[in-house]
């Protein structure tokens, strides 16, 4: 699928369909709307008239025009109240629009500008907006069917009324195609069975994305992390025949002001299995997706190599599985972390706070002056905030907050839970230092701060996306499976903090 950028006359456009908007009751569309409409003999007022449009948002009309304008069909969108109006309602507009034109196997449309007339949107975000929707709203996973489903569409021409502000409708089509291309392969990564995703498979990943860019790539073994003394991360590989692996990628784009620095730490569980605390049988398989916190920021590093903001950034994954093979480590055993702090393993399912808390002291070790870790960590974030918003928790509230509003600008619902001292109490042990379960009681949070815990004096958030990184229907953007949550958001925050 190709997007272009074109100025005209919508009514003349040599496509299968053209596209149009309508806010939520509006009887006298105007712009594009109204000009289709009057070349299709007001059947667009008609049918608000008769009460069929409405204008609610995600209403999708096709109307045949009967040889009246060149293009055979007008499909008019309904964008919803004006109020409630925002870059977001574009992106999953342009993602039902894709959908609803692909069903009808539909080769080539084009689509008015969304937001165009109404101040509130810059053409260029409009545009990146429908970049963003449109491909993420196409997005299927078919590496593994015999049978390809699929895609009619090969063309979208996002149109401009005239030329004024072609470059900057460029631009953001542009940026948004490079945006929405790594929350693909972040989708890709995240349901791509664990048979076909190990540490080494992410590895190859990683390879590709650097080979032929100034990003740097270092992976360390499993004697480099023996060397390093990485404890905790290796107990948890230890249950596993296949070796750990810890990718680090850097972008150097401020090589002369080291400190304005960025890490962007995932968790790279590619099975999950919960170890000799093994986890129940149904909806085990559903942990092939315990990387999706090392797929966002591998993926992520894709397009900030390619947009090239003015930072350094730092993306360190930690990649094993968690099995409980017959070295695997057993509830109740200690091991020492990358930083010296004793850990007893209470429950061997709470791995991901264990490989994060040594991603995290290398992160701090290298330097890094702000740590954005990432992870599907907890069970309990579903429960807190449902399917809807990203849990984040952090030690420093300049820092979060910007992490909320590039999640703001990107479409993706982030909430900051608390990080009292109090709650520390509920992961100190008996034995060790720490405890790698607080039981009950605020799960999400004692899990967040133990990987707080290593992140020491450095500026820290963590998200955790156990319930967000996977949507269990198509709607808008979002596609069954995998969402590559919060890659736009990390790009989003790069691409902010860049600027100052
Ligand atoms: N990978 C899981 C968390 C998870 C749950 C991710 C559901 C995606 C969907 C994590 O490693 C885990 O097992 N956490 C435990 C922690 C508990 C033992 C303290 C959990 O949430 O039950
Ligand atoms: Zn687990
Ligand atoms: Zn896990």
């Amino acid at each position: 699928m190709k997007l272009n950028v074109k100025a005209g006359d919508i009514t003349k456009q040599d496509v299968d369909a053209i596209v149009i908007n309508l806010f939520e009751g509006v009887s006298k569309p105007e712009g594009a709307t109204k000009s289709v409409n009057e070349s299709i003999n007001d059947t667009i007022t008609s049918l608000i008239e008769s009460g069929e449009i409405r204008g609610k948002a995600g209403e999708l009309t096709l109307i045949h025009t009967q040889d009246s304008i060149k293009p055979k069909r007008v499909l008019v969108a309904g964008l919803g109240p004006k109020e409630k109006f925002d870059q977001d309602v574009i992106r999953a507009i342009s993602g039902s629009i894709v959908r609803f034109l692909n069903s009808k196997r539909i080769k080539t449309y084009a689509t008015m500008l969304h937001g165009e007339g109404i101040g509130s949107i810059k053409p260029g975000i409009a545009a990146r907006s429908i970049a963003e929707g449109t491909i993420l709203g196409a997005y299927k996973f078919r590496t593994h069917k015999s049978e390809k489903v699929k895609q009619y569409i090969d063309q979208v021409t996002v149109l401009a009324v005239d030329d004024a502000n072609i470059d900057s409708i460029q631009h953001g089509v542009d940026e948004g195609v490079t945006i929405a291309t790594s929350v693909s392969l972040a989708r890709d990564l995240v349901n791509q069975p664990a048979n076909y995703m190990t540490p080494s498979d992410l590895v190859d990943i990683a390879t590709e994305i650097c080979d032929g860019t100034d990003l740097e790539l270092q992976v360390l073994d499993e004697s480099r992390m023996k060397q390093l003394k990485m404890g905790a991360l290796l107990g948890v590989a230890k249950g596993s025949v296949v070796p750990p692996k810890m990718i680090i990628i850097k972008y150097s784009g401020d090589p002369k002001n080291l400190d304005n620095n960025i890490g962007l730490i995932g968790k790279g569980i590619t099975f999950d299995s919960g170890g000799i605390s093994i986890k129940p049988s149904g909806g085990m398989a559903a942990m092939k997706g315990d990387m999706a916190g090392a797929a966002s920021v591998i993926s992520a590093m894709k397009a900030i190599a390619a947009l090239k903001p003015k930072i350094n950034v730092t993306v360190i994954a930690a990649a094993t599985e968690n099995m409980p093979g017959g070295n695997a480590q057993k509830p109740g055993d200690v091991v020492v972390a990358m930083d010296g702090t004793t850990i007893e393993v209470d429950n061997t399912d709470a791995e991901g706070r264990l490989v994060l808390s040594d991603a995290v002291s290398y992160g701090v070790q290298l330097g890094l002056t702000r740590i954005v870790d990432v992870a599907t960590l907890t069970g309990a974030i579903e429960i807190a905030l449902g399917k809807v918003t990203t849990g984040a928790f952090s030690n420093n509230s300049e820092l979060v907050n910007q992490v909320i509003k590039a999640g703001k600008e990107a479409g993706e619902k982030i909430w900051e839970l608390p990080t009292f001292d109090e709650y520390r109490e509920l992961y100190k042990s008996d034995i060790a230092d720490l405890k790698n379960v607080g039981g009950r009681q605020a799960g999400s949070i004692t899990g967040a701060m133990f990987i707080g815990e290593f992140a020491k004096e450095v500026a820290w958030v963590h998200l955790d996306i156990a319930s967000t990184s996977t949507s269990p229907k198509t709607s808008g953007l979002l596609t069954r499976g995998a969402t590559g949550i919060p890659v736009r958001t990390l790009i989003y925050l790069v691409l902010a903090l860049s600027k100052g």
